[in-house]
């Protein structure tokens, strides 16, 4: 039952955590690759809008129920929602706030994994001479792309290991594990951070090429463009973006909060953790990849191959350009980053699960932790054994990408229509130390909802490449009774395979989609189990009332 008592030890601490959470993989990995696939400057007046009118709101809401849900005792989303409306439809609506979590955390913990890897061979001077397609080919043979007969051995042991350091963290509780690691990850991330970034911003020319230039790979992520205000597909981006960065619309928040003392601010520490992210997305993400890339490679170059696997397949090469004791120096600093800045956003998907578990079986804190560590286990082996086959993808189209949306979207409709913004309002602003601006009472009823219903509704029916005009023409094409151009991303063809059909087997050899599909089958049956949990739960709850 001690688990039950759980709050947070301090202030800084909380503030650590929660920043924690949102700074993470998506800040150094996605942020940059979204940026330059979506334009470089023309992303940001998008991303700044939607983290305005959807980001602060949602960070707001989120806290706001967390804590009200920590009155009542409930830890987790299915129950906090409960408690807010007492209707059946939200407690299971809420099992995305467990689910989410557990999807995101069993392929992410694989990418901290690898970070783990890479910082120490970095330290072992691994990459020290080595040419580009080696460093690239380094990191196909760690994952095992393209083969499908060996097993990769590092890469599930490395794996293990993560797990197991992130299990043992979250077993030591709050303000005994993951606030520990925050006061000591936090810090060092933005120390390597900071280094990094100088030698981004002071690269310069290296002469590789007419323009090799880091300054021009900073100019392009920060010179604001107003022409990309009309095309929807940056919006999605952008908007996409601020949900994975700050972590909102997945109950991770929630859940955080929940530990948070009645009489405590919320508002403040919103913001300072929400600030706090952004400044290291947009100030030190994109001062890093992208920048040092231009320098060697030339804009042209980065703009066709940013992917997320730069990361690991061209950084080893490009620190070797710097001479052998800043290479070393800055791989540590740059994979040593990227490991806190992941676990610390880990362990915080880690909890919703085991609030849920010690609230409602009273399982202590390490049974929770250990069931934690068995689910999460049993739903990345798929992503890992089957990495090359599109499993990885997969799980970050549903559970990073689509259930945010709609969690999101569900979430502030019930806070400022269901439940009441006269309430909301209050919880916001009860014990806050700072004034919130009034603005966002309307904002948080009108704004924010119809912003992310459009959002959603784009995804949806999203037509083949996404532009304004492409809306038209999918018009055009609908009124001459053609059909709609599903683009490839959207929703509905994601759902139903409609650009391709179903295919599970050519000359009965498994396709991809074959993969793709069981992974999703266990993806539902996840959900449900969820689900029946919550159905078992809340028959105890009446039987114990
Ligand atoms: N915000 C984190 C990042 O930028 C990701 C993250 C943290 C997350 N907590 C989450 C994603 C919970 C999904 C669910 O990398």
């Amino acid at each position: 039952m001690a688990a039950a008592k759980e709050q947070w030890g301090s202030r800084i601490g909380l503030i650590l955590a929660m920043a924690g959470n949102a700074v993470g993989l998506g800040n150094f990995l996605r942020f940059p690759v979204q940026a330059v696939q979506n334009g470089g400057g023309a992303f940001m007046i998008p991303y700044l809008v939607s983290f305005l009118l959807m980001g602060i709101p949602l960070l707001w809401v989120e806290w706001a129920m967390g804590r009200y849900g920590g009155k009542f005792g409930d830890h987790s989303t299915p129950f906090i929602l409960d408690n807010m409306t007492h209707q059946r439809f939200w407690k299971y609506f809420g099992v995305f706030g467990i689910f989410t979590n557990i999807g995101v955390m069993a392929y992410y913990t694989y990418i901290e994994s690898w970070t783990l890897t890479y910082a120490i061979k970095s330290i072992k001077g691994d990459f020290l001479g080595m040419p580009l397609n080696e460093v690239g080919a380094t990191f196909d043979r760690y994952v095992d792309l393209g083969s499908s007969i060996n097993l990769p051995i590092w890469a599930i042991v490395a794996y293990l290991i993560t797990l197991i350091i992130n299990i043992y963290i979250l077993s030591r509780g709050l303000s005994g594990g993951v606030e520990k690691v925050a006061k000591f990850g936090m810090p060092l991330l933005l120390i390597f951070g900071f280094f990094l970034a100088i030698r981004g911003i002071t690269l310069g020319s290296t002469g590789r090429c007419p323009d090799c230039n880091s300054h021009l790979g900073l100019d392009f992520l920060w010179r604001p463009e107003f022409s990309s205000l009309a095309d929807p597909k940056v919006w999605l981006a952008a908007a996409g973006q601020i949900f994975f960065t700050l972590s909102v619309g997945m109950g991770t928040i929630q859940c955080y909060a929940s530990y948070v003392r009645q009489k405590d601010d919320i508002a403040l520490n919103a913001m300072s953790a929400g600030w706090m992210n952004s400044f290291v997305e947009v100030v030190l993400g994109a001062s890093v990849v992208i920048p040092i890339a231009v320098g060697y490679f030339g804009l042209d170059w980065v703009k066709e191959n940013a992917g997320f696997m730069m990361a690991f397949k061209s950084m080893p090469f490009l620190f070797d350009q710097f001479g052998p004791v800043l290479a070393v120096l800055s791989g540590l600093a740059w994979f040593g980053l990227l490991f806190f800045a992941g676990i610390t956003s880990s362990l915080a998907m880690g909890t919703p699960w085991m609030g849920f578990m010690e609230d409602e079986f009273k399982w202590s804190r390490n049974k929770a932790a250990l069931s934690l560590g068995v689910v999460i286990l049993v739903l990345s082996l798929p992503t890992i054994l089957f990495f090359g086959k599109g499993v990885f993808d997969e799980y970050d189209y549903w559970t990073g990408t689509v259930a945010l949306v709609l969690f999101a979207l569900a979430e502030v409709v019930l806070f400022g229509w269901v439940f009441g913004m006269d309430k909301g309002w209050a919880e916001i602003t009860s014990g806050a130390d700072m004034k919130v601006p009034r603005l966002y009472r309307p904002i948080i009823k009108y704004v924010t909802p119809l912003f992310i219903l459009v959002i959603f509704l784009t995804s949806v029916f999203k037509p083949l490449n996404g532009g304004l005009d492409d809306w038209g023409k999918g018009f055009a094409q609908l009124g001459a009774g053609q059909g709609w151009p599903w683009a490839k991303d959207s929703i509905v063809n994601q759902l139903f395979h409609l650009d391709t059909g179903i295919v599970w087997f050519e000359q009965g050899i498994p396709t991809n989609m074959f993969y793709i599909d069981m992974s999703r089958f266990l993806l539902v049956f996840t959900f449900i189990g969820l689900g029946a949990l919550v159905a078992i739960a809340s028959r105890k709850r009446r039987q114990n009332a």
